[in-house]
């Protein structure tokens, strides 16, 4: 049995921040999501599908009930903890036979034939993939003549929100407020902080947009792609602190808890937590989300390529 990693850990515990509520609630939208994802996925009895960076196999389970009894589910992951777990949850649905698992990057899926599948499907995966083209290039050859991909990305480019900085701040509380004034000055250590420390981490995340996947798409030799976009803003909704606290918002840094307690002094703890819990268990200010669905198509694209609108 693989030991934990951070990939494994933060889909196991820290996305959530052991909040089983929170889970529910999160669990609840990520289905949805799929649901539009592979809506447009073409999928039918007896298609293979490739699901690269299945994580815990949140599309790769929901693609293998619409692929009928011939059809088949690869789970890749770049995490052998997370192969081994997309396996024995295989096993323990009785799904075993129609599945089959590989340890790989999504820049290199050698271990998958040329032309061998129908779909290839993500769900915030590129995201963490710097050479995002070479990804690209081996969704095209991996791909059958006709085949798809069903791309699901968070957007988290500064070109979009145009003050990521903005919405990073702004988004519990704003320093300059009289709310924030209080906690100004741990705020902007906070901000210094994290820019220094852990602002390089995000730099696969912030460096693409909706339109550099179209335009990857089309360079790695697929002959159609039809993307939409999904934004949202709105009231922050109420978090309790420990959930707050235990989470992270990606495997790649650490939880906000272990952050602050990077930064600050134990009593500078107590004046952060003090003023902030309240504002956080309230809910409020700004929360945002955007993403978008990329499908491509290599050639010959379908006559209807997507399902009719009822
Ligand atoms: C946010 S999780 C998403 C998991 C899953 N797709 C889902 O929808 O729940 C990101 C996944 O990408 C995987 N991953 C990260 N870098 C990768 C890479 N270069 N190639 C393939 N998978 C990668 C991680 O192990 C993790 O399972």
């Amino acid at each position: 049995m693989a030991e934990p990693d951070k990939w494994s850990r933060w889909l196991a515990e820290t996305r959530f921040g052991g909040d089983q509520k929170a889970a529910e609630v999160q669990l609840h939208h990520l289905k949805l999501l799929r649901k539009r994802l592979l809506k447009k996925a073409g999928l039918g009895e007896g298609k293979v599908v490739l699901d690269v960076g299945a994580g815990e196999g949140l599309v790769g389970f929901g693609a293998l009930e619409l692929v009928g009894a011939t059809g088949r589910v690869i789970f890749s992951d770049i995490s052998e903890p997370l192969v081994e777990f997309t396996r024995s949850a295989a096993e323990q649905m009785g799904v075993l036979d129609r599945c089959s698992f590989v340890t790989a990057r999504a820049e290199d899926l050698s271990a998958v034939e040329s032309e061998s599948v129908d779909l290839v499907a993500t769900r915030s995966v590129l995201i963490y993939v710097d050479d995002k083209p070479r990804a690209f290039r081996e969704f095209f050859r991996v791909l059958k003549p006709g085949g798809r991909t069903a791309l699901f990305e968070p957007i988290d480019d500064q070109r979009m929100t145009e003050y990521s900085e903005y919405w990073r701040r702004r988004a519990w509380v704003d320093p300059d407020s009289k709310e924030g004034a209080p906690v100004k000055d741990l705020l902007e250590r906070l901000d210094d902080h994290w820019e220094k420390r852990y602002g390089h981490v995000n730099e696969a995340m912030l460096n693409f947009n909706e339109r550099d996947l179209v335009m990857m798409s089309i360079v790695a030799g697929f002959a159609a792609v039809h993307t939409e976009l999904d934004l949202g803003a709105g009231p922050m909704p109420p978090m309790k602190w420990d959930t707050l606290m235990k989470s992270s918002g990606n495997p790649l840094i650490p939880t906000n808890g272990e952050v602050i307690r990077e930064v600050f002094s134990a009593e500078e703890l107590a004046r952060f937590e003090q003023h902030l819990r309240p504002v956080v268990e309230r809910g409020g200010n700004l929360w945002r989300a955007h993403g978008s669905f990329t499908w491509a198509f290599k050639a010959p694209i379908p006559a209807k390529p997507f399902p009719e609108e009822p």
